[in-house]
């Protein structure tokens, strides 16, 4: 029996919006020191002391947007400490990650420039923990005013004359738990007074985005929309997949048992739960869908690898990250009204990265694939589908075994993106092309699968795990046979 499903091409359901390809860069571990910022003396080469061959990978995703400087960081980072020149910048400890020594090297200007060769945006999270609102007035002063003003004679003194593009900017982090303990009452107030003095200078307009609720503390949701949601552009949500108990053992990244490997997937399966819950009480307070729900933090988050420091959240990256990724790309894609943004946790070297390094080595992890082959659904027009999906079930608990979206580009292409979550059974499908108008004159695929559950790339063997060529279907009058293998990611283009 084959999974039966039906794309309605005639069908669009609004635009996926491509921000929703987002990613998250902290003042953690190795992910901005060694992963992005190796120093304008570095013999690894660089641009303004940014690694050139992370760029340049990072180039080809196509990324959205960047937040930064945390995550947890961002509460205790006074911005004022990463100006000017570099010998005179103070250091801190980074009480959060590892009780290191920030030597604050890597600040505004860097993050800015960073952006400017990623060609992404910034999306800058303030300090409410630990901060004053006047140091988060004057941050926003110092980046975006325009002409004669305390903060934008100091960007210039500091060698940039023009202030710099900013829309997005977040006023907090997790204000639940490392970002200051509150309670969402107190929070929001302080969202409330905090906002007021994050100024629009001239054409610059900020999307504002309040601290959101972690997994399903529906109740912040609630008191934030009830309390500031029309002083808000965007409300974050924070979920993790992580396969055990987040104090007691959170599992390896490598070799998952087979009910590891299972529960990873319910556990990511999980968020579409919580978007959907979320967003009914958005729902209530914001009918018509004004303020996004920002998913700025997701992804897998497992125990460290063994001889690491457990502050620096370093973990391998294998297939089951892969289906991770699909999966909430296709969940995102599911509530395009709501979600207008998500960035995943994190970039480089830290939880479900793109890239790792080792000095001037780099790899690219399968959590990349699946960012790269998925780029083409940015902005694209989704379409209906409907799915008759077989089940996968273990220890009297099951799940779909396939999951798929799909969306129009602007050429009028159509691309499928399908998730294969089973363990070990291939998947037959046929796939109904419904509405389709034009001839089709052209089918290609690739896809990204592997043999075993713990399948990942390493500095020896870096493309153990990559796309390939996917030729395993046939298609007769609008209708598409494919045998996707276990563990797959797969997107099928028709033109
Ligand atoms: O991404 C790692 C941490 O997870 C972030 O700093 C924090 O916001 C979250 O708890």
């Amino acid at each position: 029996m084959s999974n039966r499903i039906v794309i309605n091409v005639d069908i669009e359901k609004g635009t996926i919006n491509k921000n929703i390809y987002g990613h998250f860069a902290e003042h953690l571990g190795r992910c901005i020191y060694e992963g992005f910022w190796v120093g304008e003396d570095s013999t690894i080469d660089h641009t303004n002391g940014i690694r050139n061959d992370v760029v340049e990978a990072l180039k080809n995703l196509n990324i959205p947007v960047l937040r930064w400087p945390g995550g947890c960081f961002a509460d205790e980072y006074h911005w004022k400490d990463g100006i000017g020149p570099k010998e005179e910048r103070k250091r801190m400890v980074n009480t959060h990650w590892g009780g290191v020594v920030e030597n604050n090297h890597f600040g505004t200007h860097e993050f800015m420039r960073l952006c400017e060769l990623l060609e992404a945006e910034p999306y800058i999270c303030g300090n409410v923990g630990s901060g004053t609102v006047q140091e988060m007035s004057e941050w926003v002063e110092y980046m975006t005013f325009d002409g004669e003003s305390p903060m934008a004679n100091w960007r210039q003194e500091n060698g940039r004359n023009k202030p710099w593009q900013l829309t997005y900017f977040g006023v907090g982090n997790e204000n639940w738990g490392c970002g200051g303990n509150m309670r969402p009452q107190y929070y929001a107030d302080l969202y409330r007074q905090y906002q007021t003095y994050v100024r629009n200078y001239g054409d610059n307009k900020l999307y504002k985005i309040a601290g959101g609720a972690n997994v399903d503390d529906y109740n912040w949701t609630e008191v934030l929309m009830r309390e500031a949601g029309h002083l808000m552009d965007g409300l974050s949500l924070h979920y993790y997949t992580i396969p055990g108990d987040f104090w007691k053992g959170k599992g390896a990244a490598l070799d998952p048992s087979v009910d590891e490997w299972f529960i990873t997937m319910q556990k990511a399966l999980h968020i579409d739960e919580l978007i959907t819950k979320h967003s009914i009480i958005m729902d209530k307070y914001d009918p018509d869908k004004r303020v996004g729900m920002i998913i700025d933090e997701w992804g897998t988050w497992f125990d460290v690898e063994p001889g690491t420091n457990p502050g620096f959240l370093y973990q391998q990256n294998t297939i089951r990250d892969a289906l991770v990724a699909g999966l909430h790309f296709h969940i995102f894609h599911k509530h395009n009204e709501r979600v207008q943004m998500a960035n995943i946790a994190q970039t480089v070297n830290v939880l479900q990265a793109m890239i790792l390094t080792e000095g001037e080595k780099m790899l690219l992890t399968p959590t990349y694939h699946v960012f790269e082959m998925f780029k083409v659904h940015q902005d694209a027009k989704k379409l209906d589908v409907e799915e008759f999906s077989h089940i996968y079930a273990r220890n009297r608990e099951q799940l779909p075994n396939v999951s798929v979206s799909a969306s129009k580009d602007k050429a009028g292409k159509v691309n499928v993106s399908l998730c294969n979550l089973h363990h070990q059974d291939e998947s037959r499908l046929t796939i109904e092309l419904r509405g389709l108008i034009e001839q089709v004159k052209d089918i290609s695929g690739r896809i990204l699968t592997a043999n075993e559950t713990n399948a990942h790339n390493t500095f020896e063997d870096p493309d153990n795990v990559k796309p390939v060529a996917f030729r395993d279907y046939s298609f007769n009058a609008g209708q598409m046979e494919v045998k996707l293998p276990p563990m797959s990611v797969a997107v099928l283009t028709i033109g």
